[in-house]
């Protein structure tokens, strides 16, 4: 049977094919958090179609310096947990996994909504791109983080959904711990990589005895800030790190990168070829050969051949596509009756704050 059609376990979850709908705000959420009609639809779509698993945009934990972008989901309050657990019926009832993503943005909380936020973060350091200068947060403001992570948790669990996603990549606040960039903290939390990982180990160990040990925990991982020069994160730390989530019993680790300032790490623009594509396999190769829980490529994947080598190779288990699914959330569907390659041409219009754009052009299209 064709690979990408195998099941896989991720832990206690057993996924029916090797695609992953990688989280993707779609800034089509209502405007308090909940969980928008529009965005119903779009699940419903993709589960409709055979996507094995769904990873749900980032929610975020806590309420308003958590906050990433305008129309996000929130996850901060027990009123989420109903509009969570329709969704996850929804996509179970096609057979799907519905997980969700929980994330806080710290110094990539945009104040464009609210001049008087000042944006948390482990250190005081300033985003050229955006010159906003973030607060370094105090050790009590971090316990109560891990707490507002650790109900994140519990709420996932109690909405029936599949798993939980922790959301350490892209410069959010967990990869700014974790990133000797952006943490330059002198206490427990900050230094040494076990005090910079210090935050995810505590909010996993915590969650863990609440939601029990069967339930899927999954992490988004970064493997490069985008920058390799001394004073970023190192493969070296990545591959540590990996090591230390599966030892505190993370199930499944995606792999991906990229900070704010990195323009173009994460979502690469302009993708036409073969070689452009799977642009983290080299650091997810070396990440799973250091782990033995199964590891999700995220980035550029195109094209059936590469997705297929990607599982080969044993740089993955699984492949997760964001951009793709946006223009066409029927395309596991589209690759299981012989599709060779996606239609997105990643010219990255869906960074759109009206909402995905492919995505709604095709629905105003019908
Ligand atoms: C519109 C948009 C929204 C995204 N939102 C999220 C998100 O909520 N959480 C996350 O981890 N990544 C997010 N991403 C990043 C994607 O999940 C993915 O890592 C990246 O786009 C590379 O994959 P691709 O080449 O298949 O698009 C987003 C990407 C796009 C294009």
């Amino acid at each position: 049977m064709d690979i990408l059609f195998q099941p896989i376990a991720l832990g206690s979850m057993t996924v029916s094919n090797r695609f992953v709908r990688s989280a993707t705000h779609d800034y089509i959420g209502g405007s308090d958090g909940t969980l928008s009609e529009a965005e119903f639809a779009l699940y419903r779509e993709l589960a409709q179609n055979g996507t094995g698993l769904i990873i749900t945009a980032h929610g975020y934990v806590s309420h308003p310096l958590g906050r990433g972008s305008i129309n996000q989901n929130g996850i901060y309050d027990d009123r989420f947990i109903d509009g969570y657990r329709r969704l996850a019926e929804t996509v179970q009832s096609f057979g799907s996994k519905l997980v969700v993503q929980i994330s806080h943005a710290g110094r990539q909380t945009p104040p464009d909504w609210d001049a008087s936020i000042t944006p948390v973060a482990p250190s005081a350091v300033a985003d050229p791109t955006v010159g906003i200068e973030p607060r370094a947060l105090t050790d009590a403001e971090i316990w109560q983080l891990i707490d507002d992570f650790v109900a994140a948790m519990v709420r996932v669990k109690k909405a029936g959904c599949d798993g939980v996603q922790l959301h350490i990549a892209h410069g959010y606040l967990l990869s700014q711990f974790l990133s000797p960039y952006t943490n330059k903290r002198t206490d427990n939390w900050g230094g040494s990589l076990e005090n910079r990982t210090r935050i995810i180990k505590e909010i996993i160990c915590r969650g863990r005895k609440l939601v029990g040990c069967e339930f899927p925990v999954l992490v988004k991982l970064n493997s490069t800030d985008g920058f390799a020069e001394p004073g970023y994160l190192s493969l070296e730390d990545v591959i540590q790190t990996a090591k230390m989530l599966e030892s505190w019993g993370v199930d499944a680790i995606e792999l991906s990168g990229g900070i704010r300032e990195a323009k173009g790490v994460m979502s690469r623009p302009g993708i036409k070829d073969v070689q452009q594509e799977a642009y983290f396999a080299p650091a997810a190769k070396a990440v799973k050969a250091a782990v033995s829980i199964p590891v999700i490529l995220v980035g550029g994947l195109r094209s059936r051949q590469v997705m297929e080598q990607v599982i080969t190779e044993k740089a993955a288990d699984m492949v997760a596509l964001s951009r793709p699914f946006v223009k066409q959330p029927d395309l596991v569907r589209r690759f299981r009756e012989g599709a060779a390659k996606v239609e997105c041409v990643s010219c990255n219009a869906c960074f759109n704050p009206k909402g995905l754009r492919c995505y709604l052009e095709a629905k105003t299209n019908v």
